[in-house]
């Protein structure tokens, strides 16, 4: 019989970080461990983890290089889903990864399918990561994920949903047909336990998803599960040019208020998807992506029609919260 694989999951207390953690508990047949920085160690979500039996590792990733590998020590694979603010801290990881041996690191990518470089801010930090692998050679898989559904509905007028949104609106980008890959969150670690096993992934993008959609479509559908009519405000493609220019000029100006950065990922997220129409299966194919539901077409992911009813059900969530 072959040894279990040793993965370590840097971000198990975030959204997707809680996905993946829970996929891997899920798929049960992985030693599953968490990294968490010093100053989280303490905090409740930590506790509630290692409650579970999931042995808990503390660095610093700006530790020195030699301390990083140390623990790194006997890890298969390393995961890592740290937040969009943090992503150019896995930098020395990349490197304690290469001298620690592990077989595998996924870094965190999870987000829309984008050009390398110069049309996202997030997707750029990400790259540089990449880069930094691909340098080194270190084995690794990145996994994208298109939008997760639980953003990707709008408000309906009764406000029935406003409870799990984040920023209730119904607004209609570039005409809304560009199609859009979609990923339950929740599915998120049920895919990465797939891959992770999987030899074929290794050295690989590969892109999940459970429905392909346009926001006309997202629109129709969740107007027919709610049989509430919405009304859709529209944003042109140059209203979202323009803003991307204003955001891109505030983020020249201060780069490192956290409100300057999310509204530039915003209007850069709205124009990749929604103008240059990125997001989606052909162009994933054109980047080199590998298809996760072609590799495993038994995973019967959590479509986004369900979701949503979910939501409209009361059993959603407002992420983050
Ligand atoms: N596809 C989509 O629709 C979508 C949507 C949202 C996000 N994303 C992507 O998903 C990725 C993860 O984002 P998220 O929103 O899921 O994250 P999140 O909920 O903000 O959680 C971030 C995690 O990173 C950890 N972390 C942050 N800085 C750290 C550091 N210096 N050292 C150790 N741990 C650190 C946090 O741990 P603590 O407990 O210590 O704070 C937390 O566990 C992002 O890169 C983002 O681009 C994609």
């Amino acid at each position: 019989m072959t040894s279990k694989q040793r993965v370590l999951l840097l971000g198990a207390t975030g959204e997707t970080g809680g996905s993946i953690l829970a996929g891997l508990l899920e798929a049960n047949q992985f030693d599953v461990e968490i990294l968490v920085r010093p100053s989280s160690s303490e905090k409740p979500a930590v506790k509630q983890i290692a409650d579970r039996g999931v042995n808990v590792r503390v660095s610093d990733l700006n530790a020195p290089e030699n301390e990083l590998t140390a623990t790194l020590s006997g890890i298969d694979v390393l995961i890592s889903a740290i937040g969009p603010h943090d992503l150019l801290q896995q930098k020395t990881l990349v490197r304690a990864a290469k001298s620690a041996g592990v077989k595998r690191f996924v870094p965190c990518a999870f987000i829309t399918i984008a050009p390398p470089k110069g049309g996202m801010m997030l997707r750029d930090d990400k790259e540089e990561i990449y880069n930094e692998i691909k340098r080194l050679v270190v084995p690794h898989t990145i996994i994208d994920v298109g939008f997760w559904h639980q953003i990707s509905f709008p408000r309906v007028p009764s406000g029935r949903v406003d409870y799990a949104m984040m920023m209730p609106k119904a607004t209609i980008h570039a005409g809304g047909n560009a199609p859009n890959i979609l990923t339950d969150l929740r599915d998120i670690g049920r895919f990465v336990a797939r891959i992770i096993e999987d030899d074929r992934t290794l050295n690989k993008y590969i892109y999940t998803w459970s429905d392909v959609l346009s926001e006309n479509e997202i629109f129709d559908i969740v107007q027919q599960v709610s049989g509430e009519e919405i009304e859709r405000e529209q944003e042109s493609a140059q209203e979202i040019e323009e803003r991307l220019a204003k955001a891109s000029s505030a983020v020249a100006e201060n780069s490192t208020d956290p409100m300057n950065r999310i509204m530039l990922y915003m209007a850069q997220y709205d124009y990749s998807k929604y103008v240059r129409g990125d997001n989606q299966p052909a162009y994933a194919k054109f980047l080199g992506y590998l298809d996760a539901r072609e590799l495993y077409p038994d995973l019967k992911p959590i479509s986004f029609r369900e979701c949503f009813a979910e939501v409209l059900d009361g059993k959603g969530r407002l992420p983050y919260h």
